[in-house]
């Protein structure tokens, strides 16, 4: 029997018969550990290393075996056991040929984990993660991220890259869209809900995936928003406003984490052992491997930190990088840079043996080939409706209603003339979103379709102008039409005969995602012109908003009487805006990103801190403030309305002093004073008014997502402790002061009720 057979069947075995004779998870990873152990036991230097090694698909595994250049040189090192993991082969087929390779023909026979981005889906398209974000229901984010799941395990995937966990405060940065906002609090709880929905209760399970925390640490600190770019942050919004995701979806077994593009504070991510080694493997004792941003070990060496691709490796693999993502450098350098005692080999095992580790809980030594099911492919990847259900009710949740003031919405059902104005109202693709790798073009149902099922209204639609020019789908920059009018005046001819013009205006599905900042963050291109000679001939305007990150829509927010925040919602996009305009789906949705006035007020936020010249007490201009705009936001975190209205009432605590190590009841009564049944997310906010750290002006730490039928009352609580009422100081230890805190609670982050309470020392 040859080595590789051998291998692979006495860990099979192995795994086989100790899992199933011991359900006990402690005792299933002591076992885990004792076969990565033995493995690495008998592993050479080089495959050691070869384990490290991530490559991007390259060829197409089913036909004959590439002859020259890269692939060639993939396929060779995949046939050396020199490779660890592939990312971005597609589909079952291509897996199989590939995973073939590495079981039956390498010495050892260990399998390969195979990786891809899916993001918010991998054919079903959800809503964008941070369309999702602002459903802020935990339960509808979960199922979006099991969905994600089963298609990709489906599809021969076993490890996402995703979810992405960065805190952004910068719209200009056009990852927004892949995250959950600005709250550290609320992207917690979403990354607890989407590392559940990926990893599944069974990580062996055939239809869970391996998740990925990305990017660690402070890419959403960009500076300027602008991709790729340095951070520069201070250690009190690191330990308190960056880190807490990552640490939550650590807390949730998270198997992998990546590591950033970015440099903070003067050190290449990749290369930061005080981040991945320091904080995440010890101090948070995670046990799964991190992965490198995409040749993000490469770039030390543009950084300015390594001289060559030798240091590079060193810097890298000494810092904790365990995996080496299509950077080439790993595998050429890592095992002479132990044979001459520049890495130690303790730390190579110490990469090798996570990475085992998580291949040996996917069950791959089990069954190699357990993703690799074409009839499961088949049957599972059709656009299966059951899942194109449920990503229509995650879409509606969605939504979030910036503005209702004359109470357009929603729309009559019948006897009424509607005029559909904007490209993006019957654009399929668009609403997909960015990172939608393995979705079909145009699968998206466009608002014009999901407007027609409405059959009692007149229905007529027209572009107005295109918002691009030529091809989208994969170009290096989107062509924003600035100039072809063609259309603007049969729009207006059509708006001048309606009884209500509904416009879906905003941004193309790819003018967000990496490597898509902006310094503009309004209506691109001609659509605020059609907005504004539209307006001229018919007030009776609904603006739905397409886009992947906050807007500054001034005009629209002062003269549009209906605004509509529908972000890219995925595959059900026009349906679930239609059933938000008529009615159907009372809208629920809360902002979980401010939206500025205008670009110069960025970084703004709800969490800011309060400055010591907070307002103008002397009636003078010597206080925090531009002189040429207000400090409020446009719409702040946490804003959404409902076509019912909610009423706050009767807050009230158990107690007004509570001890340190204590925990304090808050509780308020809602009621649904509108005609509407409807839901509501009723949010906590505290301010801790005295601290040696200065502390923001409110900060989440509850929320609750409550139904109410038109008329009803309940009584919501909440529950304060230690963990919600510290802080981390400057050194990261939690610390937790005695003094007075305040709290709020209401409909969003400018919040209706009011009380306090004394914290007193232990
Ligand atoms: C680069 C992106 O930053 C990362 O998020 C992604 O997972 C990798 N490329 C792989 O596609």
């Amino acid at each position: 029997m040859r080595l590789n057979t051998v291998a692979c069947f006495l860990f099979g075995i192995l795994y086989v018969a100790n899992i199933n004779s011991q359900n006990d998870i402690s005792g299933s990873r002591e076992i885990i550990q004792k076969q990565v152990d033995s493995l690495l036991g008998i592993m050479t230097i080089e495959e050691k290393v070869g384990q490290m090694n991530l490559y991007s698909g390259f060829w197409d595994a089913t036909g004959p075996a590439p002859s020259e250049g890269n692939a060639q040189l993939k396929y060779k090192h995949i046939e050396q056991g020199l490779v660890g993991g592939m990312l971005n082969v597609r589909g079952v087929r291509q897996v199989k040929a590939i995973q073939k390779i590495a079981v039956e023909n390498t010495r050892l026979g260990i399998p390969l984990i195979f990786g891809y981005d899916v993001i918010h889906g991998l054919k079903t398209i959800s809503p964008i993660p941070l369309a999702e974000s602002a459903s802020w229901d935990l339960d509808v984010i979960e199922t979006s991220a099991r969905i994600a799941a089963i298609e990709a395990s489906a599809f021969g995937i076993n490890w996402t890259f995703a979810p992405m966990v960065d805190v952004g405060r910068d719209p200009r940065w056009g990852r927004v869209m892949e995250g959950a906002g600005e709250d550290p609090y609320l992207a917690s709880k979403i990354a607890t809900a989407r590392v559940r929905g990926f990893q599944g209760n069974d990580l062996s399970a055939p239809n869970t995936v391996a998740a990925t925390a990305k990017h660690f640490a402070a890419y959403g600190f960009a500076e300027a928003g602008k991709e790729y770019n340095s951070a520069d942050i201070s250690q009190s919004t690191l330990y308190n406003v960056v880190f807490p995701p990552f640490r939550a979806a650590v807390k949730s077994d998270v198997k992998t984490l990546m590591n950033s593009f970015n440099e903070l504070n003067g050190e290449p991510v990749t290369a930061s052992k005080f981040l991945q080694r320091d904080i995440l493997k010890e101090k948070w004792n995670f046990g799964g491997f991190v992965v490198s941003d995409w040749a993000s070990i490469n770039e030390l060496i543009s950084w300015g930190l390594a001289k060559d691709k030798k240091e590079a490796a060193m810097y890298a693999a000494k810092a904790g990088s365990d995996m080496d993502m299509e950077g080439y450098v790993y595998v050429s350098e890592l095992a002479e840079l132990v044979k001459n005692g520049v890495v130690s080999e303790q730390l190579i095992d110490n990469a090798v043996s996570r990475i085992l580790k998580v291949k040996f809980e996917l069950g791959l030594f089990e069954n190699p080939y357990k993703y690799c099911s074409i009839e499961n492919q088949k049957n599972t990847i059709s656009l299966n409706s059951k899942f194109q259900d449920s990503v229509l009710e995650i879409a509606k949740k969605s939504i979030v209603l910036l503005k209702n003031e004359t109470k357009l919405l929603p729309l009559k059902k019948e006897g009424q003339k509607i005029a559909l104005i904007g490209a993006l109202a019957n654009d399929k693709n668009s609403p997909l979103g960015s990172w939608r790798l393995a979705a079909d073009d145009n699968s998206s149902v466009s608002v014009l379709e999901g407007m027609q099922a409405y059959t009692k209204n007149i229905l007529v639609y027209e572009k107005g102008v295109d918002l691009t020019i030529g091809k989208t789908h994969f170009v290096k920059e989107l062509n924003i039409n600035t100039s072809d009018r063609t259309g603007i005046n049969e729009a207006i001819d059509l708006a001048k005969e309606s009884d209500v013009v509904v416009m879906v205006l905003g941004e193309h599905g790819f003018q967000s995602g990496e490597a898509r900042s902006r310094t503009n963050i309004d209506l691109p291109g001609l659509q605020q012109e059609l907005l504004e000679r539209v307006f001229e001939v018919n007030e009776n305007i609904v603006l739905v908003l397409n886009n992947g990150r906050p807007l500054a829509i001034p005009w629209a927010a002062k003269h549009i009487p209906a605004i509509v925040e529908a972000w890219q919602l995925g595959s059900q996009a026009g349906n679930a805006i239609a059933k938000v305009l008529y009615g159907d789906y009372n809208p629920s949705g809360k902002l979980p990103m401010t939206f500025p006035r205008n670009v110069g007020q960025i970084p703004i936020y709800y969490n800011y801190k309060n400055t010591g010249r907070p307002s103008n007490t002397e009636d003078n201009v010597f206080w925090s403030h531009y002189s040429d705009i207000e400090n409020t936001p446009l719409y702040p975190f946490g804003h959404g309305l409902s076509y019912t209205t909610f009423k706050y009432s009767n807050l009230r605590l158990d107690k007004n002093e509570v001890k340190i190590g204590n925990s304090i009841t808050v509780k308020v009564d809602l009621t649904n004073t509108g005609e509407y049944d409807g839901k509501e997310v009723v949010q906590l906010y505290i301010r801790d008014l005295y601290a040696q750290n200065v502390r923001p002006v409110k900060e989440l730490k509850g929320f609750e997502l409550v139904s109410l039928q038109k008329g009803e009352s309940k009584t919501i609580e909440f529950t304060l402790d230690k963990s919600e009422l510290g802080y981390y100081d400057n050194n990261g230890v939690f610390v937790v002061e005695p003094g007075e805190f305040k709290i709020f609670i209401g409909g969003s982050s400018i919040t209706s009720l009011e009380t306090s309470f004394k914290l007193l020392a232990e």
